[in-house]
């Protein structure tokens, strides 16, 4: 983020500092958690939680705005993209560094993750990891389970201790992926089936819901605008509420997130259609980068923006002169998605040449070593139709798999929304009958890292002693609900009197905002985002990005002292419900589906 959003919660935290330290009484919160870990068992639905961004921008086809993984113990910090494909944890382990490869190749790959320095792994075998087969990305790995955890370290997030880890050498993920989807996965050895990482939140009552809201972020809009992943819940404020479209997931679970694209044109160039043979079933897939379309759309784009298919990188290389006159024209390129294949309700999602402006570089390229290039991909086949991590710059996703159904709309791009957060919990529908479908708002925002934390902390833990006052009042007059003392919901007063006797949306366990009602994962060891090293930091008076050392400092001075809290016997969790697949599964064509 620019400037701008990072000064205002800068002046907003020096205001509010002095209250931070002073109501930030470690007995008092560790009170409040008390009470929390007391009613664990108790009727309390946790509430969404916002995963902040690594704030690094990564991959060798991008640049992609990246989020924090500890795996391990002690944890070792790994930067991840989101991967609405994979049902596991990917990692970039040592062989996916050889001695060829570029020396800062750690850093490239998002940092490496060396089981034999984890106490806490156990080894599995070699496995394929079981997406994008349909693309031809496949490709087998070592399997493991150790304990991961979402965030930066001392950011409070939440963790799982026996996740599936496949750790890989293959440059086809140049950096490691965080799986969103909830379904086990099944190693063929084994009539075994591994529960997911949403799975095992859920178990744990860390997160309401098998749902989660999700956007990639870019470089191009206001000063740079970080991803956004909420887990159990989404952000209302990175999307127009009022514009959207729904539909149930596809009935192959590889090929869930399945809608329907009814046409892409455009308003600069020629031809305007790019969509010449009509409509497709389409996969949202944040995995990969680009947009696989038909050869036919593909030649449209060709004419239409005067792109070359270099057949040596197979990429759509862009040279400056073009990059200039295409920046200079910059094109809106609208994609109607419906939920049918013709009419019904649609929504446009309109990408400028800017979420198209993106670089290619080592090892898809080399010689030299980093290009220009436009992220479309010729589909050989219907099965290869996607909608890559590229869309989702524009669009926001909300995936709910309790009722197997998801949401798209069009991101909004109003500065002051962008800085901060508005979650929304996504509630179980045995739960919301009784509950308050609880929503937060704050404005911490992914930028403003740890003081901005500690000013949230510090407002909830006001707002919940005024809460605590009112609730003692009121319970003098009405029955003591199952749910009194419980998880110290944050400065919600007004409805109060709402939830008596109702479930609370609390905040999950092990939290940092101690009170709080919604859980931000600020960052305590990343520095505000434009003081930030990476090897993808952007110069906007140039073309391509200008050479930074991507350092590895980020861990910050106390990375040490945060290793996760351990224990060594991995529970055993049911699977009420849940498919269980086996990888690799077979493709279904798209033309099968039934809407
Ligand atoms: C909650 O339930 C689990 C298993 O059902 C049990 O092991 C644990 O002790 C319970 N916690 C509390 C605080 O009662
Ligand atoms: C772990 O393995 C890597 C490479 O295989 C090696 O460089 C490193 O020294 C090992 N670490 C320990 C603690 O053995
Ligand atoms: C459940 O969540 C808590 C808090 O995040 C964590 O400490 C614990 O390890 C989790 N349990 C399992 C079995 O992953
Ligand atoms: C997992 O895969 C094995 C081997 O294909 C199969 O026998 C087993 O039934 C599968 N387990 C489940 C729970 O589907
Ligand atoms: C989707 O759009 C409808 C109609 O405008 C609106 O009622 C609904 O709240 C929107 N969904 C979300 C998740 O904002
Ligand atoms: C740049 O690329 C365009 C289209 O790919 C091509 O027509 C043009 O000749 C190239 N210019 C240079 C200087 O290579
Ligand atoms: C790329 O390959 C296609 C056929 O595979 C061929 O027609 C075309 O001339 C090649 N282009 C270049 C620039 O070599
Ligand atoms: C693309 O859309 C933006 C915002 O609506 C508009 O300002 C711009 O002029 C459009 N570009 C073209 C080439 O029409
Ligand atoms: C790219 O090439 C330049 C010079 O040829 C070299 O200094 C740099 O390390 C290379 N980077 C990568 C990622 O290969
Ligand atoms: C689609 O094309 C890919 C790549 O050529 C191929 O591997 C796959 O088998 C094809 N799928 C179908 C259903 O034709
Ligand atoms: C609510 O439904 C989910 C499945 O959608 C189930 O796993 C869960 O146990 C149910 N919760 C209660 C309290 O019945
Ligand atoms: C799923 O469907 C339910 C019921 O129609 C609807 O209320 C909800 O908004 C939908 N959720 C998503 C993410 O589309």
């Amino acid at each position: 983020m620019g400037s701008d959003a990072g000064a205002r919660p800068a002046a907003l935290a020096l205001a509010l500092l002095p209250l931070a330290s002073a109501w930030s009484i470690p007995s008092l919160r560790n009170e409040q958690r008390l009470h929390a870990r007391a009613d664990e068992n108790k009727t309390a639905i946790p509430a969404a939680i916002d995963i902040g961004p690594s704030q690094y921008w990564d991959g060798d086809d991008g640049p992609w705005s990246s989020f924090p993984l500890q795996v391990g113990t002690p944890a070792q910090n790994i930067r991840a993209l989101i991967s609405t494909q994979a049902n596991t944890i990917i990692t970039v382990g040592t062989d996916g560094c050889p001695s060829f490869y570029p020396s800062n190749c750690n850093d490239l790959r998002g940092q490496l993750f060396k089981p034999n320095e984890s106490l806490t792994w156990v080894p599995n075998s070699i496995f394929n990891i079981g997406i994008e087969q349909n693309l031809g990305m496949d490709t087998t790995s070592d399997a493991l389970f150790d304990t991961v955890v979402l965030g930066w370290q001392g950011s409070g997030g939440p963790s799982v201790q026996h996740s599936t880890v496949f750790n890989l050498a293959d440059p086809n993920y140049w950096v490691g992926a965080f799986g969103l989807r909830p379904d086990p996965a099944n190693f063929t050895t084994q009539n075994d089936p591994q529960p997911s990482f949403m799975q095992q939140l859920v178990n744990n009552k860390t997160i309401p819901s098998l749902t989660y809201g999700y956007t990639a972020g870019n470089q191009y809009r206001l000063s740079k605008v970080f991803g956004s992943l909420v887990l159990g819940g989404y952000d209302q404020n990175r999307f127009d509420g009022t514009k959207n479209v729904s539909m149930g997931m596809y009935t192959d679970i590889n090929r869930d997130l399945l809608i329907y694209l009814q046409g892409i044109t455009t308003d600069a160039g020629s031809p305007s259609n790019l969509l010449p043979d009509g409509g497709i079933s389409i996969l949202i897939d944040s995995t990969i980068a680009q947009l696989w379309l038909p050869e036919s759309a593909c030649t449209a784009f060709e004419q239409a923006f005067g792109l070359t298919y270099d057949n040596t990188s197979e990429f759509y290389l862009v040279n400056s002169s073009l990059h200039d006159t295409l920046q200079a024209q910059n094109a809106n390129v609208t994609f109607t998605l419906g939920a049918q294949q013709t009419g019904g309700s649609t929504v446009d999602i309109v990408l400028p040449y800017g979420a198209f402006d993106l670089s290619v570089k080592f090892p898809n390229v080399q010689n030299p070593n980093t290009s220009m290039y436009f992220p479309l991909k010729r589909a050989a086949n219907d099965t290869q139709y996607t909608l890559g991590r590229t869309f989702l710059q524009e669009a926001y996703l909300i995936a709910d798999y309790d009722n197997h159904n998801f949401t798209v709309a069009p991101c909004i791009w109003d500065s002051d929304k962008v800085s901060s957060s508005s979650l929304k919990s996504i509630l179980r529908a045995n739960e919301t009958s009784s509950a308050n479908n609880g929503g937060s708002s704050s404005n911490t925002g992914a930028i403003a890292g740890g003081v901005v934390g500690g000013v949230v902390g510090a407002v909830l833990i006001i707002g919940a002693i005024i809460w605590f006052l009112r609730r003692k009042k009121q319970t003098a007059k009405k029955r003591l609900a199952e749910l009194e003392a419980t998880n110290a919901p944050g400065g919600k007063s007004s409805q109060d009197s709402a939830n008596e006797g109702k479930p609370f949306i609390s905040q999950p366990m092990g939290g940092e905002l101690g009170g709080g009602e919604i859980h931000e994962l600020n960052s305590t060891h990343k520095p505000f985002a434009q003081e930030m090293e990476s090897p993808f930091k952007m110069d906007p008076n140039k073309h391509g990005y200008s050479e930074m050392d991507g350092g590895g400092e980020f861990y910050g001075p106390n990375a040490k002292n945060h290793a996760a809290e351990m224990h060594g016997d991995t529970p055993v969790f049911e699977m009420p419900g849940s498919d269980v697949h086996e990888m690799p599964t077979p493709e279904v064509r798209p033309q099968d589906r039934k809407p």
